[in-house]
């Protein structure tokens, strides 16, 4: 069977960026593959600063996995830091990696334009996503069309290592899915913790509500015929909304006298609906943070045994002794 692999940062409240960029898709590939799923908590260092926080992002990131039915007896679901094996390889792949080349990723040149903090984990962030990617030996890799150029990245580190060292390591293929766009945010850039325009998942109803409502919408009155074709609501609804969910509410805005907030109301409830099942069962899991460790540390021996397989090819290609 083949192997799909994919990670979520724990840096925030789980977010609709995160469920349908990688959650849905990487749960659609569950009955043709073998799942590979894990809580990147290293790459979260890059900005967090608070233990308890992290901690528990990590729950939720493992608990929302789960809630939404990813099965971990069936597939693997692990912490990535409990597999500390990956930033070894992330060194070696650091010796074959250019400043230059690192120097062209998206996420680097943003942080520097915005004037976040650029630390080393910034600048490193593709080599040890390439090192967490190869250390599994996937197939595919589902992410979100922003999380693009860190597969063809890792699929040029592999490629050097190769070249340089032997056939050691396995290209993956990125898998997107093209209809899902990069979600956007409430307020039309890319949808992401760190520019605080998410729409939380497992949040309380009302609060749900009340971020949705906030999308970004221009001030024609209620009475007047409007469309949502080109706008930033009429996006969310491309991403959640059924086809009829869709143009039934743009017959509505068409004829006058249904507003914007008429129109994010109807949102609200597709995603209530998409979202309650899962609340449950997620709150549930999250009530058990023992129960959500030994699940996650049982994923963390699954992922090792391939793991120490993958690296010891690794060592052994480049002149240490294999693990
Ligand atoms: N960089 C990804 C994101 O921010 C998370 C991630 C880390 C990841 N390692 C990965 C995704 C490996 C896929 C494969 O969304």
């Amino acid at each position: 069977m083949k192997r799909a692999l994919t990670g979520i940062r724990p840096s925030g409240d789980l977010h609709l960026g995160n469920l349908l960029g990688t959650i849905k898709p990487g749960l659609a590939l569950g009955d043709t593959h073998q799942c590979f799923y894990f809580v990147a908590d290293l790459h979260a260092l890059t900005t967090m600063r608070n233990a308890k926080e992290l901690r528990k992002f990590s729950y939720d990131v493992a608990a929302a996995w789960i809630s939404l039915g990813l099965d971990p007896k069936k597939h693997t679901l692990w912490r990535q830091s409990d597999c500390p094996e990956v930033t070894e390889l992330a060194w070696y792949l650091s010796c074959v990696t250019g400043y230059g080349f690192l120097e062209k990723a998206h996420a680097f040149k943003d942080a520097q334009s915005k004037d976040r903090e650029v630390n080393h984990g910034v600048f490193a962030y593709p080599v040890l996503m390439a090192a967490d990617i190869l250390l599994y030996d996937p197939d595919v890799v589902p992410v979100g069309k922003d999380q693009k150029q860190h597969v063809e990245m890792t699929r040029d580190m592999a490629g050097s290592w190769n070249a340089l060292f032997g056939e050691t390591l396995k290209l993956p293929e990125v898998l997107i899915r093209e209809e899902v766009m990069t979600i956007p945010g409430l307020d039309g850039q890319k949808m992401s913790k760190s520019y605080n325009n998410v729409i939380p998942v497992f949040a309380k109803e009302a609060d749900l509500k009340k971020a949705v409502m906030s999308i970004v919408t221009d001030s024609t009155p209620v009475e007047a015929p409007k469309t949502m074709k080109g706008t930033l609501l009429g996006t969310f609804f491309d991403v959640c909304a059924s086809k009829e969910t869709k143009n039934d509410i743009e017959v509505k805005l068409k004829a006058g006298n249904f507003g914007w907030g008429h129109a994010k109301l109807a949102l609200f409830e597709v995603l209530n609906e998409m979202l309650s099942p899962a609340r449950k069962e997620y709150e549930s899991l999250r009530s058990d943070e023992k129960k959500l460790e030994a699940i996650l540390l049982e994923g963390r021996d699954k992922a090792k045994s391939v793991a120490l397989n993958v690296l010891g090819r690794v060592r052994e290609a480049a002149g240490f002794r294999p693990c």
